[in-house]
């Protein structure tokens, strides 16, 4: 059975590494904050302890959980005995690929070194390290305690037996798991988001039809469990954003540009529910969006 260590304690980080030892797997996990990795601390207690209140969990489970989880005081002391690392740092290069070099260091060469990036793919850090062939992405959903995919994504350099214990990891953490042959911006599933996403921006700038109506054609009609609108309040318009003009600029691709309306809502904080506006309205407690 892995051990894995996760490098970074954020919002991602802490629900990776709680999923795996749910899952019985041994895991450690460090943030540079240790304000941060308190916080993780706390965040598993009392989910542990809300999935035995839901009856999801027996008190033996939930004791055996949290005994599996260790809280790291370095990076050094994170990734002792690991053997599958994964990073879920700040979505920023430099700071991945130093950590990246490090790691190439002092882990053995049998360790897999797994990103969970959504938008720097592995052969970028891979070239970083002494060992390109184990760097590869695996890039879990948030919630991670809910969303039941891992994309794990090959470059060329990847050994064939890093892919194969990259997909036996996914199948002992018990998530669903698909192989992205090439690296791709935004890999599967962000580009399907995209491309719907910006068809429901295009018809809603165009004046075909309201976004509520539009939401109301991707649920009922599509059977989509929220329509695209919603969605991007719910994520957060900053990400969206900011993944579109990103990929954007890595591509010059014009059909990846931010649409105007989504450039606006940035631009004006009204980054969805986050912010208490965004494609909807959400000042008042329990509406549920009114096109702002
Ligand atoms: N949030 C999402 O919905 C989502 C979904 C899929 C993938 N991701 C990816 O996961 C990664 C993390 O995202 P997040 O939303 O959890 O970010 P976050 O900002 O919540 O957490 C990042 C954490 O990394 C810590 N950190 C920064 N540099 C560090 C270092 N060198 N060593 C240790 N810790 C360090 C920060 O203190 C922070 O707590 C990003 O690469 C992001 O693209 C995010």
């Amino acid at each position: 059975m892995n051990r894995v260590a996760v490098v970074g304690a954020g919002s991602m980080g802490r629900q990776i590494a709680l999923h795996c030892t749910m899952k019985g797997l041994d895991a450690s996990l460090f943030d540079l904050s240790s304000e941060v990795l308190s916080g993780a601390r706390e965040f598993s207690e009392s989910y542990l302890d809300s999935r035995v209140d839901k009856n999801r969990l027996t008190e033996d489970e939930r004791a055996a959980a949290a005994a599996r989880l260790r809280f790291a005081s370095s990076v050094e002391d994170c990734v002792v005995g690991a053997t599958v690392v994964i990073e879920a740092i700040i979505e920023e290069f430099q700071p991945k690929a130093l950590l990246f070099e490090k790691l190439g260091v002092l882990c053995p060469p049998s360790t897999i070194l797994a990103t969970n990036s959504s938008n720097i793919v592995a052969s970028r850090l891979a070239e970083v390290t002494s060992a390109p062939e184990r760097v590869i992405n695996l890039h879990f959903f948030n919630p991670v305690l809910v969303m039941d995919l891992v994309e794990v994504v090959l470059h060329p350099r990847v050994s064939a037996e890093v892919e194969r214990g990259a997909l036996e990891f996914c199948r002992e953490i018990g998530r669903a798991s698909i192989v992205v042959r090439k690296e791709v911006p935004g890999f599967v599933v962000n580009r399907i988001y995209r491309a719907l996403t910006r068809e429901a921006m295009n018809l809603l700038e165009g004046g075909y039809a309201s976004a509520e109506d539009i939401d109301l054609a991707v649920t009922r009609g599509l059977g989509h469990p929220m329509g695209p609108f919603h969605l991007m309040d719910s994520a957060g318009v900053d990400v969206s954003y900011l993944a579109r003009l990103d990929e954007y600029q890595q591509t010059g691709d014009e059909a990846a540009k931010p649409n105007a309306i989504l450039e606006k809502l940035y631009r004006e904080g009204r980054w969805g529910k986050k912010s208490g506006s965004g494609f909807f309205d959400y000042a008042e407690q329990g509406k549920n969006g009114e096109h702002a």
